[in-house]
C-alpha cells in the first residue's frame, strides 16, 4: 500500500516537473523571441501597407501615395521628380526601369570604374597638393569623400558627363560646391525650410556646368544614388583603415586590392580563409552598422476623414538591437557573417528596403560599387593620418562612429611634407574609353 501511494507520489511529482519544464521553456522562448518579432513585424507592416487597409472610411492611400506623402518635403526643396514622389503606377514603373537600365554595368564597365576611382582620388590629391604651399597638407576628409563618390558616381550613370570642358581643378571644385549644396538642402528640407528656392538655383546652374547636355532633371537620378553611397563610403573608409590598422595591413588591405585588380562578383564572393570573411561581408557590415537610410517614412490614412500621420520604420534601430545581433551588435565585425544570418537576422537587415518598394541597387550594383569606393580611397590615402576634434578624440572603443548627416564635418587627413601623395600610374590603370572623362 505504502509503495503504491509512494509511485503515485513519483508519477505525480515527474508529471508536475514536466509541466512545469514545457511551460518555462514556452515562457523562455516566447521571451526571447517575442520583442523582436513584434519588432521586425511592425515594420513590415508599414512597408507593406497593410495599415494601408485598416481604415474604414475616407479615401484608401495607395502604397505609392503613402510613400510620396511622406517625402512632401523632399520633393518640394529638391524639385525632383520620381519613384519617391511620384504617386502614379505608370511614371514609378518607367523610372525603376531607367534606373535599373543605368545600373545594369557589364563586366568591362565595371573595371573602368575600378581604375577610374583609383585616378579620380590620386588626382583629388594632387590638386590639393598644388593648392598648399606648406610642409603639411590638410584635406577634409568628409569633402573629399563626396567629390570622389559623386564624380565616380556620375561619370557612371551619365554618359553626358564626358563632354563637359572644365579644367581638373575648376571640376573639382564645382564637384565639391554641388555636394555641400546637396547636404545644405537635405538638412534644409529636414528642418522644414521654405527658404531654399535661391541655394537650389544654384545647384542646378552648378550641375548644368556638369552635365551640360541631360536631357532630364539630373537631381532625380543623383539624389537617391550620391546621398546614400557617400555616407556609407566615409563610414566604411574610418573602420577599415582607421579604427583597426592592424586588420587594414594584415587583410583588409589584401582583399581590397584585389577587388580593385578584379572587381567581378566573384571576387565579392571570395571567402579570404586568413582573415575569415569575404569583400561581400565587409560591405554588408558596412550597410548593417551605417544604413545610410536610417528611417523609411509612410503615411498612414486615418479614419474618420483626419490628415494621414506619419510611421516611420527605423532601419537603423534593427541593424544594432543587441537582441538580435548580439552583445557585439555596435561593433563593426565583418567575420559574423560567415556563417550566414540567422532567421531573425535575415529579416532585420534591410539596408534597401523590404516589401513594396526595393531598391534596384540592391542585387548588385551597390555592393560592388561601394567595395570599389572604399577600396579606392583608403588604399589612395594609406599614408594619411587621421585628425579628430578634441571632443570626439580617436574612437570610441566598441561604440559606433556616428551615423549623422550633420557629424563628421570636421574631420581632417594630413600629410607630412616626408609622405605626401605621389601620382598614381596612370600606366597601370588602364582605361576603358568608355569611362574616362
Ligand atoms: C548604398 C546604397 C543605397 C542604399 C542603402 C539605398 C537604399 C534604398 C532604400 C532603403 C530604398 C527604399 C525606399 C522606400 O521604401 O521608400 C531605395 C529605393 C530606391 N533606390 Fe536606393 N539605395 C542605394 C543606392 C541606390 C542607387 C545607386 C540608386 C541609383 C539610381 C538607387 C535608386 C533607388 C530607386 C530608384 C529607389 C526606388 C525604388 C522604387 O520606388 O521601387 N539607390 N533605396
Ligand atoms: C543587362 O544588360 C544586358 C545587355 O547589356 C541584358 O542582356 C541583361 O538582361 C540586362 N540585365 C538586367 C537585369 O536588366
Ligand atoms: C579641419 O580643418 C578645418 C579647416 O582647416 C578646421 O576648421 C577644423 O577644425 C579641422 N578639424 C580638426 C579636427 O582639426
Amino acid at each position: 500500500m505504502t509503495s503504491f501511494i509512494t509511485q503515485l507520489y513519483t508519477v505525480a511529482f515527474i508529471v508536475t516537473a514536466c509541466i512545469a519544464l514545457i511551460r518555462y521553456l514556452i515562457h523562455r522562448l516566447s521571451n526571447t523571441k517575442q520583442p523582436y518579432l513584434a519588432k521586425i513585424m511592425h515594420s513590415d507592416n508599414i512597408l507593406s501597407g497593410s495599415f494601408l487597409k485598416e481604415s474604414d472610411t475616407g479615401h484608401q492611400l495607395t502604397p505609392l501615395e503613402a510613400r510620396a506623402l511622406s517625402n512632401l518635403q523632399l520633393a518640394a526643396t529638391f524639385g525632383i521628380r520620381n519613384s519617391f514622389t511620384t504617386t502614379e503606377e505608370n511614371t514609378h514603373r518607367e523610372f525603376r526601369k531607367r534606373a535599373a537600365q543605368r545600373l545594369n554595368l557589364t563586366e568591362s564597365e565595371w573595371k573602368a570604374i575600378a581604375c577610374k576611382a583609383q585616378l579620380v582620388i590620386s588626382s583629388y590629391l594632387q590638386i590639393s597638393l598644388q593648392q598648399t604651399n606648406s610642409l603639411h597638407l590638410k584635406v577634409s576628409l568628409p569633402s573629399m569623400v563626396r567629390v570622389v563618390v559623386l564624380k565616380v558616381v556620375l561619370s557612371t550613370m551619365f554618359d553626358e558627363y564626358q563632354t563637359h570642358s572644365l579644367p581638373p581643378d575648376q571640376e573639382y571644385h564645382v564637384l565639391d560646391q554641388v555636394s555641400d549644396m546637396i547636404n545644405k538642402l537635405w538638412i534644409l528640407s529636414k528642418q522644414g525650410s521654405t527658404n531654399s528656392e535661391s541655394l537650389l538655383n544654384q545647384l542646378n546652374a552648378h550641375l548644368n556646368c556638369l552635365l551640360p547636355e541631360a536631357y532630364s532633371y539630373p537631381l532625380n537620378f543623383i539624389l537617391p544614388s550620391f546621398e546614400t553611397m557617400w555616407r556609407v563610403t566615409l563610414r566604411g573608409v574610418m573602420e577599415l583603415r582607421f579604427r583597426d590598422c592592424e586588420t587594414w595591413n594584415s587583410h583588409y588591405q589584401r582583399m581590397f586590392k584585389d577587388i580593385l585588380n578584379n572587381p567581378t562578383l566573384q571576387t565579392m564572393k571570395k571567402f579570404d580563409n586568413e582573415y575569415g570573411a569575404s569583400v561581400e561581408n565587409i560591405v554588408d557590415e558596412m550597410l548593417r552598422l551605417y544604413p545610410p537610410t536610417r528611417r523609411i517614412h509612410r503615411a498612414i490614412s486615418a479614419s474618420d476623414g483626419r490628415s494621414p500621420i506619419i510611421a516611420s520604420v527605423d532601419i537603423e534601430s534593427l541593424h544594432r538591437d543587441p537582441e538580435i545581433w548580439g552583445k557585439d551588435s555596435l561593433c563593426f565585425r565583418p567575420t559574423r557573417w560567415r556563417s550566414g544570418l540567422s532567421e531573425t537576422q535575415h529579416a532585420a537587415f534591410f539596408p534597401f528596403g523590404k516589401k513594396m518598394f526595393v531598391c534596384p541597387a540592391k542585387p548588385s550594383f551597390a555592393p560592388r560599387m561601394l567595395a570599389i569606393l572604399v577600396g579606392a580611397i583608403s588604399i589612395g590615402i594609406e599614408q594619411a593620418t587621421l585628425e579628430w576634434n578634441k571632443e570626439t578624440n580617436s574612437f570610441i572603443e566598441k561604440q559606433p562612429i556616428s551615423n549623422r548627416r550633420e557629424d563628421l564635418n570636421t574631420l581632417n587627413i594630413s600629410y607630412h611634407k616626408s609622405n605626401f601623395p605621389t601620382l598614381a600610374d596612370t600606366s597601370k590603370l588602364q582605361l576603358d574609353n568608355h569611362i574616362s572623362g
